[in-house]
This record gives structure tokens, sequence and C-alpha cells, in this order.
């Protein structure tokens, strides 16, 4: 490194024990300097999701009852909401490692949650939807989700019901025939739309100096010198790249080959979505297959398995207190 890094590097760690003894003076700068670079690598979440601004209100409340609505599963017992619960300020995952369908039987991967699922760029763990609408389009008939036999079968029910056609009609109001499968994909991803989470962390990059307290400042400081923006990056801090787990130690569970189902490519083997970490405190259990248990255990192994560091204890205290401060002020987990 050169001098002028060092010299940074070398002053950064001063202000920040400053920091952590809390001299006021000192404080303010070493933040200051904090929040610059984190603006580098991570920006506040919009206020809006792309494509929000032209839901209207009548879409959202339609695609509202449609994702807490049981009918849309084979034997009405499962909604959207068992697996990606909301209500209730839940987190939007279901907080097992993976989630059982409307027939009882478990899929192979963990629910990943809908809040903020908008704003990455694509859908599911390998990809393979582009967006929110094509990805509302899989679980309603996904045989170990909900079940349904296709989608006539769908239509045929909300077009039975006394509610729907009217809400259909007031959601899609330019439309003929607004009774289809595309359009109650459509409505649920309007709902989607609305689901983003608010944090300390955004009022801290917002220029709030008392928004994370000293342990959290030191997690953030961590975060950004370790590596882990190589790939958590971007408003989301995720959602917005495929990287292999395992980059440089191989993960242990290697039943899942991820992404090469979709694109076919040997480069694309155990290469995932790089997960949001947004709210990640609040959406254990952890990896594609919820094989790891807590917050702690995934620090620990991220930082081993993708950057080939043995962190200390400490060290895995402060990242874990910094990713609580990502956490949704009014949001908790389901269990
Ligand atoms: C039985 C549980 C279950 C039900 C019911 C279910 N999902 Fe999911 N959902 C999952 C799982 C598991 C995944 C991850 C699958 C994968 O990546 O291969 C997922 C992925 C997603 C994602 C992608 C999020 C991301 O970060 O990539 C969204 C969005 C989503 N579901 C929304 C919905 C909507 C909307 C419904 C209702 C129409 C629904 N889900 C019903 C289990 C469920
Ligand atoms: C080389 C890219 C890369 C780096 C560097 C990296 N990660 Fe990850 N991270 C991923 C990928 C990919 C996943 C999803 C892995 C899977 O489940 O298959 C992930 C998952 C996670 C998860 C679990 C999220 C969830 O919802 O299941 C946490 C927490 C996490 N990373 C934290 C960190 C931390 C902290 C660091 C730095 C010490 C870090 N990561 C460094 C790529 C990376």
């Amino acid at each position: 490194m050169n001098q002028k890094t060092f010299l940074m590097i070398s002053s950064m760690a001063v202000l920040l024990s400053a920091a952590l003894s809390g001299s006021a003076a000192e404080t303010t700068l070493d933040v200051a300097a904090l929040r610059a670079k984190a603006k580098a690598a991570i920006q506040p979440l919009p206020d809006k999701m792309p494509g929000a601004d032209k839901d209207l209100p009548t879409t959202v409340t339609l695609g509202q009852k449609l994702y807490f609505e049981k009918r849309l599963s084979v034997n009405g017992k499962q909604s959207c909401n068992d697996c990606h619960l909301v209500d209730q300020n839940r987190a939007g995952v279901d907080n097992e490692p993976t989630s059982k369908g409307a027939h009882g039987k478990r899929g192979d991967r963990n629910s990943p949650t809908t809040l903020n699922a908008g704003f990455h760029f694509a859908q599911f763990w390998d990809g393979r939807a582009k967006d929110l609408v094509e990805q509302a389009k899989g679980p309603v008939l996904n045989p170990v989700e909900m079940a349904m036999p296709d989608e006539k079968e769908v239509v045929k029910r909300l077009k039975a019901d006394a509610d729907y056609p009217k809400l259909f009609k007031a959601a899609f109001p330019a439309e003929n025939k607004p009774i289809n499968y595309n359009n109650f994909a459509r409505a649920v991803a309007a709902f989607e739309r609305t689901l983003i989470t608010r944090d300390r962390f955004d009022d801290f990059l917002k220029g709030d100096d008392k928004a994370l307290n000293a342990q959290e400042l030191q997690g953030l400081n961590l975060f950004l010198t370790v590596g882990c923006t190589t790939c958590h990056v971007g408003p989301t801090i995720g959602g917005n790249m495929y990287q292999k787990i395992g980059l440089i130690h191989p993960y242990a569970n290697t039943n899942d080959v991820g992404r090469i189902k979709v694109t076919g490519e040997e480069w694309d083997q155990y290469r995932f979505k790089v997960p949001s970490l947004r709210n990640v405190a609040l959406t254990y259990p952890y990896f594609h297959d919820g094989q790891a248990r807590d917050l702690r255990s995934a620090v620990k192994q991220m930082a081993y398995m993708q950057l080939g560091k043995e962190l200390t204890d400490n060290e895995i205290s402060s990242l874990t207190a910094f990713l609580n401060s990502l956490s949704d002020k009014t949001r908790k987990a389901s269990q």
C-alpha cells in the first residue's frame, strides 16, 4: 500500500478508536469520513421501487388481497403469506430452513424475503425469473408449493368469486377482460413494490450521526474494509449480481448446483444471486439451503468461504451489530 493509503487507514483507526472512547470533537470527524466511504459502496434505499409510479392504488389493493388468498392453492390451505409472512409487521419470511408447500412437502431452498425484492436485478436464488411479475406466476403452479393444476383453474376460481371480478376491473380499468393469470401476477407485483424496509443505517447515510452506536460503526468500517462490499453492494447491499458460494473455500453442501441449471454454463456451477443484506437479522436461517442457523454463523462462514479470512469473535460481533442496524424499524421475525 502506498503512503497516502496508509496514512488514511491509520488516521481512520485513530479516529475510530476516538469514536469508541467517546471523544465528541473527533467522533464527528470520523463519522463523516466513514459515511463518505460507506456511501461510495452503499446508498440509501430509494423512496419507491422501480415501476411503482405507474401502480394504481386499486391494483395494489387487489395485489394485497391476492397475496393473502389461500384459494390460490390447490387445497385452499396456502397463500404467499404462508412462506413470506408480511402481516403483523413480519419480515417477509417464515424463518424456517425450507418451507412446506400446500401438500406438506418441503422444497429444497430457503424462502427469501419478499421485502425489497422488487429492487433486485432478478428473482429467485438462481435468478431464473426476470422480475416480480414473472416470479409471481411460479409458486401458484409449483407442485411443492401452492400446486394448482394450471392457469385456467386459477382464473376460474377468481371469476367465480363474489369480489374479484369487480376488483380486477378497478385494478385494470382499461381492459375488457381484466381477470387473467398475467394480471393476477401484475397485481401481486404491484403490492410487492410497496414492501420497502426503513432502517437506522439509512438514517446514518442521510446524515444522522447518532443513528448508529460505536460498535455498529466499527462493524460498518469492517464490512467496508474486509471485502464484503465486493459482492454486497448498492442500495440493497446485494441483489445485483451472481457469485459462487465457496469462492475460496468450498461450501460443505454441494447438492444444489445453483445457476448452472438455468444457463447450462459450467461457470455458473454453485453460483447464486448475492442476497440483499437489508433486514437480514430478521430473516434467519441463512443461505440458499437455510443451513446457517444464525447471523454469526453466516458472517463467519462468509468471511472464510468468500474472502479466505478467519474473523475473531470480536470482529464477528461488530459485523453482526452493523447488520442488525439494517433491520426495518418496525418489523420483527416470525418465530
Ligand atoms: C411453499 C412456500 C412458498 C409459497 C407459498 C410462495 N413462495 Fe415465494 N419463494 C419460496 C421459495 C422457497 C423461494 C426461493 C426459490 C428459489 O430461489 O428457487 C421463493 C422465492 C420468491 C421470491 C424471490 C425473492 C428473491 O429474493 O429472489 C419472491 C418475490 C416470492 N417468492 C414471492 C412469492 C409470491 C408473490 C407468492 C404467492 C403467489 C409466493 N412467493 C409463494 C417459497 C414460497
Ligand atoms: C464473493 C462474493 C461475496 C463476498 C465477498 C461476501 N458475500 Fe455474503 N453472500 C454471497 C453469496 C453468493 C451469498 C448467498 C450464498 C448462498 O446461499 O448460496 C451470500 C450470503 C450472505 C449472507 C446470508 C444472507 C441470506 O439471506 O441468506 C450473509 C449474512 C452474508 N452473505 C454476509 C456477508 C458478509 C458479512 C461478508 C463479508 C465478511 C460477505 N457476505 C462477503 C456473496 C459474497
